[in-house]
Formats: C-alpha cells, sequence, structure tokens
C-alpha cells in the first residue's frame, strides 16, 4: 500500500474518506458528520495546504484514500516541542491488514525526523479497545482520562489522553 504525504490536489479524496470515517465511527472523533458535510471542498484543500503545523498521510489504493492519519505541531516558541496525533482512520474493508500499523509508523518516522519535537500526545475515546492497544503498542501511555469530554447522539464519552515522551525505535 502507497502511503503519501497529502497536499490541496488531494482535496477530493481526502473530503470522501473524512466524511466516510465521521459517518462511520461517530464515537472516534470530536467533530460531526453533519458539520463537516457542509464545509465547501475549497476548506478541505485549505486544510491540506503545505503547513508547518499539520501534515497529513494517506494510504492510497490507486487513486482512493482507504486510511488516514495526521501529525500536528504547535508553532509558539514555548510549546513548539510539541505535537499531536489525530484524525487516524483505516476504512472499514481494510482493517485487521496491519494498515493501522503502517500508518502510525510513517507518522511517528515524520514527527521523529523534526527537530526539537519531543512530545506527541493524542485523544481517544476511552472505550475504543483496538485504538488504545495499537497506540499503547507504538509506547503511548495514558496519563489521563477526561469525564464527559464528548456527548455523542445524547451520551456522554470519557476519553484517554496519550503521550509518548521519547523518540520511537523499533
Ligand atoms: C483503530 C484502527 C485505526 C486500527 O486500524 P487497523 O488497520 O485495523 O489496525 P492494524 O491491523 O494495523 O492493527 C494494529 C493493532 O491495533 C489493535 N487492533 C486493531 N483492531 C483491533 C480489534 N478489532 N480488536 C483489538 N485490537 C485491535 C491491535 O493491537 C493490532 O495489533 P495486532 O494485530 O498485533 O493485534 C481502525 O480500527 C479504525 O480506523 N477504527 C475507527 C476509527 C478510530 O477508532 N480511529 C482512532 C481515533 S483516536
Amino acid at each position: 500500500m502507497q502511503i503519501q504525504q497529502l497536499n490541496s490536489s488531494d482535496a477530493e479524496a481526502y473530503q470522501f474518506i473524512r466524511l466516510q470515517a465521521l459517518r462511520d465511527s461517530p464515537t472516534a472523533f470530536n467533530s460531526s458528520y453533519e458539520e463537516e458535510k457542509k464545509r465547501p471542498l475549497s476548506a478541505f484543500a485549505e486544510s491540506l495546504s503545505l503547513s508547518p503545523s499539520r501534515t497529513m498521510f494517506a494510504a492510497f489504493n490507486s487513486s482512493k484514500i482507504v486510511a488516514i492519519i495526521s501529525v500536528g505541531r504547535e508553532s509558539r516558541k514555548k510549546v513548539n516541542h510539541k505535537g499531536s496525533i489525530n484524525g487516524m482512520f483505516v476504512a472499514p474493508s481494510h482493517r485487521r491488514q496491519g494498515l493501522g500499523k503502517q500508518l502510525l509508523t510513517h507518522a511517528l518516522r515524520f514527527a521523529d525526523s523534526q527537530t526539537g519535537l519531543i512530545q506527541l500526545t493524542l485523544v481517544v475515546n476511552a472505550s475504543n479497545i483496538s485504538a488504545i492497544s495499537l497506540y499503547k503498542s507504538f509506547g503511548f501511555k495514558s496519563f489521563g482520562i477526561e469525564p464527559t469530554a464528548a456527548f455523542i447522539d445524547g451520551v456522554f464519552h470519557e476519553q484517554m489522553h496519550m503521550v509518548r515522551l521519547t523518540q520511537y525505535t523499533t
């Protein structure tokens, strides 16, 4: 599977997988399908435009994106050593084939190549056992559970905050 960094010319394929992610896994993301489906294509293109604060990677099956992940970095000087992993999603048809591991490996290699970026955090629904187990296997550790973190379809969800402090080594 080909993993590539996205840019604004990938907006249409990115919009498709992002909306699929929000529809398929509403409890995994803080954005909702209803909110994001209203965004024009130009807004998706803008979020992919090359910026030092966020980099998006995707796995392509021919021209179709089947998995995505993003790596963000704080821009302000005092917190520029910190980054985050966001928006990870593997299309249901491609799960349990190692693609999540491959994508996270790619994102972490990229993060580790960035000078001075020493801390990565992420937030995951506390009941998302598969994602938590994946993140733990890459060295992320929980540093707390946020109660009533998200309110989705009438139900409050707890979210786990995880951090990975050192460079990932295999
Ligand atoms: C979580 C997710 C990204 C995993 O992707 P994937 O491609 O299926 O993962 P992989 O095949 O690379 O598996 C990697 C590890 O994840 C864990 N895992 C994945 N699916 C699992 C499942 N159904 N049950 C338990 N563990 C699971 C395992 O630790 C697995 O390692 P193993 O195969 O050695 O046991 C995918 O299930 C997904 O997109 N879920 C919906 C969106 C989501 O939850 N995103 C995370 C937002 S924080």
